[in-house]
Order: C-alpha cells, then sequence, then structure tokens
C-alpha cells in the first residue's frame, strides 16, 4: 500500500492534518489503534480558540461548531472572595472563544474525512514506523490480524502524550525533551444541571482552584484542584458539591447528577526539534500543556495547520524550505502557550506548602493583572489565542 502521507494518531493533529492535506489534494491515510467509537467518545477539553473555528469554517467542518458552539467574550477570575472580569471582545478588537467540545471536533474531522473518500484505520495495533532518514519511510501494522506495510513519502506522527514515534528522534542529540511537572491535578465532572455562570469562572481559593465551564444548557463541566494521589472513589458527590461552594463562593453553584468523575494529571513538557528525516511531530506527541486556559487541542490544530502548508508544498513544487523550517517555525506558538499555561496555573493554583508570603504574591499578582488594562489584554490576548499567520 502506498500513499503520500502516513498520519500515525486519529486526534485532534492527526485528522486535521489529513483534512488540510486533502484540501490542497495530498492523499493521505490515518492509523489508530484506538477504535471509532472510543476517540468520538472521550472527554476532553472544550474551548476553540478564534483561530481554530476560523480555520474548521474555512476548510468545510465549521457547520456543527458555528450552530451548537457557544460563543465567550470574556471570562471571570475570582479571588479574594470577588470577581473579575476580562472582556475579551473589548480587550482584542472583538475576539473570542467557543465552548465546543473536543470529541465533537473529532467527529465533525472524522465524517469529513469519510465523506471526502479519507482512509482512516481504526484498531489497527503494532503501529511501528520505519526508515524516516531515507526518502521512502513506512508504516507497519496490523489490522484484523493482518500485517500491513504502508509506503510513504512523509510521514506524521500525532500519536498523543503516550507517542511511540517521538522516540524515533534520537536523544539526546537532536532531541532535548522539556519537562516540568506540577504538585497537584485537576477532578473533573460533568453534571445535568443548569448552567451556574454565563461565563466561565477561573477561582483561586486557599483550598486550592476550581474552574466553572459548561457543555451546554443542561450538561456542565468543573474542575477543581486535587492532590494528585486521590482518586474518583475519594470524591463523593456531596464533597465535590461543597468543595466547588467553598472554592467559587459568590457564585450560585446549581447541582445536579454527576455522570462522569476523572483526575486529570498536570505536565509539561516540549520536544524538540519537532521532526527527524522524514518525520514529523504535531501535537501531543511534540508537546503537553497543564489544562488551565485549554490550549492543548489548539496548539495541535496550530502545529497541523503549519505542516500541512510545508508538506502541501513539497508535492506540489519539490521544495523542502518549509519542511525543513516546520520546528522554527511551530515553536515559538508552542513556547508562547507553554508559557501562557504555565502562568495561569501558577497564579491559580494553591502551591502544596506555599508560605504566607507565596499566597500573599499570588493575590498580589492577580490584583495587577486584573486591575490594569494591559494587563488584563496580556491575558485575553494569550487566551483567545494569536491569529495563524
Ligand atoms: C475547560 C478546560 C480547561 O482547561 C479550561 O481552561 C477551560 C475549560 C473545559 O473542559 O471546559
Amino acid at each position: 500500500m502506498r500513499t503520500q502521507v502516513g498520519i500515525v494518531g486519529a486526534g485532534p493533529a492527526g485528522l486535521m492534518l489529513s483534512h488540510l492535506l486533502h484540501q490542497h489534494g495530498v492523499e493521505s491515510v490515518v492509523l489508530d489503534i484506538r477504535t471509532r467509537e472510543e476517540i468520538e467518545g472521550t472527554i476532553r477539553a472544550g474551548v476553540l480558540e478564534q483561530s481554530t473555528v476560523d480555520l474548521m469554517v474555512e476548510t468545510g467542518v465549521g457547520e456543527r461548531v458555528k450552530q451548537v458552539g457557544m460563543v465567550h467574550h470574556g471570562i471571570e477570575l475570582r479571588f479574594g472572595g470577588r470577581g473579575h472580569r476580562i472582556d475579551f471582545a473589548d480587550l482584542t478588537g472583538g475576539r473570542g472563544v467557543t465552548i465546543y467540545p473536543q470529541h465533537e471536533v473529532l467527529k465533525d474531522l472524522i465524517a469529513q474525512r469519510l465523506a471526502d473518500g479519507g482512509d482512516i484505520r481504526f484498531g489497527v495495533s503494532d503501529v511501528q514506523v520505519e526508515d524516516v532518514t531515507s526518502d521512502r519511510p513506512r508504516v507497519r501494522f496490523t489490522q484484523d490480524g493482518v500485517a500491513q506495510q504502508l509506503e510513504c513519502d512523509l510521514v506524521a506522527g500525532c500519536d498523543g502524550s503516550r507517542t511511540t514515534t517521538r522516540a524515533l528522534v534520537p536523544a539526546p542529540n537532536p532531541r532535548q525533551d522539556h519537562f516540568r511537572q506540577y504538585p497537584f491535578a485537576w477532578f473533573g465532572i460533568l453534571a445535568e444541571a443548569p448552567r451556574s455562570s454565563d461565563e466561565l469562572v477561573y477561582a483561586h481559593h486557599p483550598n486550592g482552584f476550581a474552574l466553572v465551564s459548561t457543555r451546554s444548557e443542561t450538561v456542565q463541566r468543573l474542575y477543581l484542584q486535587v492532590d494528585p494521589q486521590d482518586s474518583v472513589e475519594d470524591w463523593s458527590d456531596d464533597r465535590i458539591w461543597s468543595e466547588l461552594r467553598t472554592r467559587v463562593a459568590g457564585v450560585d453553584i446549581k447541582d445536579g447528577p454527576i455522570f462522569d468523575k476523572s483526575v486529570l494529571h498536570f505536565r509539561s513538557f516540549v520536544c524538540e526539534p519537532m521532526q527527524y528525516g522524514r518525520l514529523f511531530l504535531a501535537g501531543d506527541a511534540a508537546h503537553t500543556v497543564p489544562p488551565t486556559g485549554a490550549k492543548g487541542m489548539n496548539l495541535a490544530i496550530a502545529d497541523v495547520h503549519v505542516l500541512s502548508r510545508a508538506m502541501a508544498r513539497f508535492f506540489a513544487t519539490g521544495d523542502r524550505s518549509g519542511l525543513d523550517a516546520y520546528t522554527e517555525t511551530a515553536l515559538p506558538r508552542v513556547w508562547r502557550a507553554q508559557h501562557f499555561s504555565w502562568w495561569m496555573t501558577s497564579m491559580l493554583h494553591r502551591i502544596p506548602g506555599a508560605s504566607g508570603f507565596d499566597l500573599h504574591r499570588q493575590l498580589a499578582e492577580l490584583d495587577t493583572v486584573t486591575r490594569s488594562r494591559a494587563g488584563r489584554t496580556l491575558l485575553a490576548e494569550n487566551y483567545v489565542g494569536t491569529p495563524f499567520d
């Protein structure tokens, strides 16, 4: 079997890459070890930057996000018992974010790829990429018990934070791994309840951070900072609602049946370079951000926006310059998102063992940021995301 681009991973990066390449007349095959049901049913974040939505609309996969996505023009930061609105529309010239769950984006991309005759192989196993330093890299995999081989011109490693493709970039030369661990996790719930707030609320509290988000009129997404050792069993429904009401005091938290609980672990990670030979890494295979600020999926989309154009130029004209410059083109946005996610995380979370000085310094930082238009603008511009080039 032959294709132009072999894509490992049917997450946001892999599926969007395949979709964008198709728009440029470039063929690809997407492989994933997960089933279509798993991919379409796994709950992740739900905030799309303006540029992500614009790209979806411009390339014909934006119908549902436009119909059911909720446009938000601000967020609230709560600290010291008071709310402080960050008005995105006013601070960024009318830009905003759209609340639309990641797995809905994946459903839209899968449906469009299949409608366009795209080749996505779900539920494969033993995926192995070979010969990435040659002109003819290969992806071996097993489908329905049959060993297969995919000959490619280029390979994209879009296989998420549990990537196997990243390991093909030799470390420590040229690959440098930049890591940061955080001493906390998020406990996330989905509840059948009315909305507690018109906009997302990011709450700083001495007990720890809390986030009030939403999925629809009737389904709400809420998070609590917890100890990374905590498990779902440690948090009864009563304890969750009581802790949310304590940490987000001043907002009328509306409860209802909780139908999903999970613990999310935090990490910052960047792999540099994001390419080796004819292998190109995108999304979480190359970098991970902590969830505060919801940059993960948006960054994956930004990577493949750059990569798809470089690949299209290579196939149209033989010009490798865009491919050669992929890492240096994509990395500055990755590091800006790393900084923003780290900044939001460290400003809003209770750091275990923090002194009184640390706590007051944090509150002073929140005060500085929210009281100054320049501070609010910095936060707003980063939250809505910088436009693609
Ligand atoms: C959500 C997740 C985030 O990380 C965030 O900053 C805001 C919202 C969410 O899942 O709704």
